[in-house]
């Protein structure tokens, strides 16, 4: 890694060096302070405190209850834990949906809080807000696909892109985020071909979750792939404790596996 001081926090300008590589890109959920240190230990490059948070450490049913204070509160929490990694922080429902300078508002909390880049839902119908914050100091990760927050819209968390017409919604999605400026793109629950052609096509960063081996990167929940989490878990997670001795071995072999694009698998794969 070319930052000056391996301890010094990445920067959007570091990522896209490596994107720019060839290298995969690691990415985890990440909600506290003690788990973002064992993930910067680990390697993990960019942490995102997703909006998953509302599952995994609420106990809720949906992403949707999760609210912008509760989102700034964990942002503030994975920053001071971590001092390597990039901090993604997602807009909880209801924070982005109401057009851009409201979108701002609610984008410049969670900066304050400590991210450095937002994450929002939604593909075409996200491009204007993502110019207008982009253009105004705040780098915008995209997440198309299946995007949970729409989970009622969607029918159900289910694989999206699989008919001609949805895929092509698809690249035009991830086309129109690119070309307003979007730093990467998360690309969740979609065909592993389609994903692949959609990352050649676009020249920034595409991270998968249940997209197969062809995305610039990867990310997944971390209560899901360390196991702690409960349930029936979606095809595209592996667990990574399975032989692991402790936390830090499953983070770290998740991070080489993702580099060395062992993982994901074909069977983790649509
Ligand atoms: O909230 C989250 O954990 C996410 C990932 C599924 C990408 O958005």
């Amino acid at each position: 890694m070319s930052t000056s001081a391996a301890s010094q926090r990445l920067t959007l300008t570091d990522i896209t060096r490596l994107y720019q590589s060839g290298e995969k890109l690691v990415m985890l959920t990440c909600y506290d302070a003690s788990f973002a240190a064992l993930m910067d230990a680990a390697g993990i490059e960019l942490l995102l405190i997703g909006d998953s948070l509302g599952n995994v450490i609420q106990g809720e049913d949906s992403t949707l209850p999760v609210t912008l204070k509760q989102m700034a509160y964990h942002t503030r929490a994975v920053k001071r834990g971590s001092r390597r990694a990039m901090i993604v922080s997602d807009l909880p429902f209801g924070a982005s949906q109401l057009g851009a300078k409201e979108t701002f508002r609610n984008a410049a909390k969670l900066m304050a809080s400590g991210a450095q880049v937002i994450k929002l839902e939604g593909g075409q119908e996200m491009a204007a807000t993502t110019e207008f914050l982009t253009r105004r100091g705040i780098p915008v990760c995209g997440h198309i696909g299946l995007t949970p927050q729409s989970v009622h819209q969607l029918g159900g968390f289910r694989v999206q892109g699989k008919t001609e017409e949805s895929a092509e919604r698809l690249l035009l999605d991830a086309r129109s985020l690119a070309d307003a400026g979007a730093c990467m793109i998360v690309l969740e629950a979609v065909p592993a071909a389609l994903a692949r052609r959609l990352t050649r096509e676009i020249s920034v960063p595409t991270i998968g979750i249940g997209a197969g081996a062809g995305t610039s990167g990867q990310v997944l929940v971390s209560y899901d792939m360390l196991n702690i989490h409960p349930g029936k878990k979606p095809r595209f997670v592996k667990n990574f404790m399975d032989g692991a001795e402790s936390l830090q071995d499953a983070l770290a072999a998740y991070a080489r596996e993702v580099k060395s694009g062992a993982f994901p698998a074909a069977e983790h794969t649509y």
